[in-house]
């Protein structure tokens, strides 16, 4: 089999760049090791920035997350003296965020894909990216016991922090970065109505919280639990009790519990892999990067990639100029790099720390009540929430 670009990984990055790049008559084959269903039934974030919602237009895959996404122009933070609504709109010079599930964002891309009979394969086995350096790499993997060669121009690595592409980068060339946070999430998924119309972020000496939506009947919350805790220490009514303590009374009060639809426990990291490209492979999305959610950077960190990388693949293909790929990984990294900053700083300033000495929880207090008081402060924040320019 041959092909010019063959994208390791279905999940949003990989699909996306095949859809864009299969509208501009670049030829790709994607390989997935997991079905259709698997990949839909993760539960992921749901904050668009809107660079990310217009390369999901331009893919041809905007028009349900228009229509069913919800825009949102402010965010609130709980804290122990009340909750201030922080207007992204007006601090960001005129931006939002739509909120729109990462499974139906990558459902649409599915049927994208689908609908233009673009080569996704599933259920792969054993993907071995080849000859990396050489000006022929080709990709190998196993259906069943016939091993399958697919030649191609380029190799994406879109395959998550678990995938394969980072591996094969040697190990004299590759410099890992991580940081691990000493707490989880556990998240909730119910079909309650969203106890408010835009996200809260609660900081609380109990532990950080979060009330989130997929939809106008469908609520996702969060609570920050030790690394130690598993699902099983938490019963739905256990987990309702103790994100009421969390949240402004008022709040509480309103909050409308419901049976979990899913229950799960995340741990918190950072992580970089430099460089993102090694000879013809390119990494991008997860396979590159990790961020803790807090600042719901993870979606749209890699969304800054794919944009890279389909522009550098065009300039390629269209008019001979390798400038962009031979540029990939320090543009891709100069921005991955200051989404892991917002998202360090957002965890940072909003989660219980054990671990603190008292000076640290008293810096931790200023730097909240500095971001509430300060209308710079909150144009920073509001930039990088909403998204800093690709
Ligand atoms: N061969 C083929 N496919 C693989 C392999 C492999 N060896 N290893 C992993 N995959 C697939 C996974 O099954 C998954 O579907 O690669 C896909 C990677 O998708 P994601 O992990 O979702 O990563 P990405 O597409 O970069 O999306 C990043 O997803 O994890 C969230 O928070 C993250 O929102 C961010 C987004
Ligand atoms: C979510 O809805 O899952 C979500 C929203 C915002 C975040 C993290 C997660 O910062």
């Amino acid at each position: 089999m041959k092909t010019q670009v063959c994208i390791i990984g279905g999940g949003p990055s990989g699909l996306l760049l095949s859809q864009l790049l299969h509208l501009k008559g670049i030829d790709t084959v994607l390989l997935e090791r997991q079905s259709r269903e698997y990949v839909l039934s993760r539960i992921r974030a749901g904050v668009l920035e809107h660079g990310f919602a217009k390369l999901m237009r331009e893919a041809q895959c905007g028009e349900r997350m228009d229509r069913e996404g919800e825009i949102h122009e402010g965010i609130f933070i709980a804290h122990d003296k009340g909750m201030d609504r922080i207007d992204l709109h007006k601090y960001s010079g005129g931006s939002s965020v739509i909120v729109y599930g990462q499974t139906e964002l990558t459902r649409d891309l599915y049927d994208a894909r689908a609908k233009m009979k673009g080569n996704v394969i599933h259920n792969v086995e054993d993907v071995k990216p080849c000859d990396l350096t050489s000006a022929a790499p080709y990709v190998t993997y196993r259906d069943g016991d016939k091993v399958v060669r697919i030649d191609c121009d380029y190799i994406v690595g879109a395959d998550g922090f678990h995938g394969v592409s980072r591996k094969a980068i040697p190990k004299d060339v590759l410099r890992e970065y991580e940081k691990v946070y000493p707490f989880g999430w556990l998240g909730v998924l119910s079909q309650t109505k969203p106890v408010s119309p835009e996200l809260i972020y609660s900081k609380n000496e109990r532990g950080f919280a979060l009330c989130s939506l997929r939809s106008q009947v469908l609520s996702r919350y969060y609570i920050q639990v030790p690394l130690e805790d598993s699902v099983e220490d938490w019963s739905d009514d256990a987990f309702w009790a103790e994100l009421k303590k969390r949240l402004p009374g008022d709040v509480a009060a309103r909050l409308v519990t419901g049976p979990s639809i899913e229950k799960s426990i995340a741990p918190l990291r950072s992580f970089v892999a430099e460089p993102m490209s090694y000879g013809r492979l390119f990494l991008a999305g997860d396979s590159a990067h990790i961020v803790p959610p807090t600042g719901a950077r993870g979606l749209n960190s890699a969304a800054s990639d794919i944009y890279y990388l389909y522009h550098a693949m065009l300039d390629h293909y269209q008019k001979g100029d390798d400038a962009g790929l031979k540029g990939y990984s320090q543009k891709a990294l100069a921005r991955v790099w200051k989404a892991q900053r917002f998202s360090w700083w957002m965890t940072t300033m909003l989660h219980r720390f054990p671990a603190n000495i008292p000076y640290d929880d008293k810096l931790q207090n200023t730097e909240l009540q500095y971001l509430l008081s300060s209308d710079v402060a909150k144009q920073s924040m509001a930039e990088n929430y909403v998204g800093l320019p690709f």
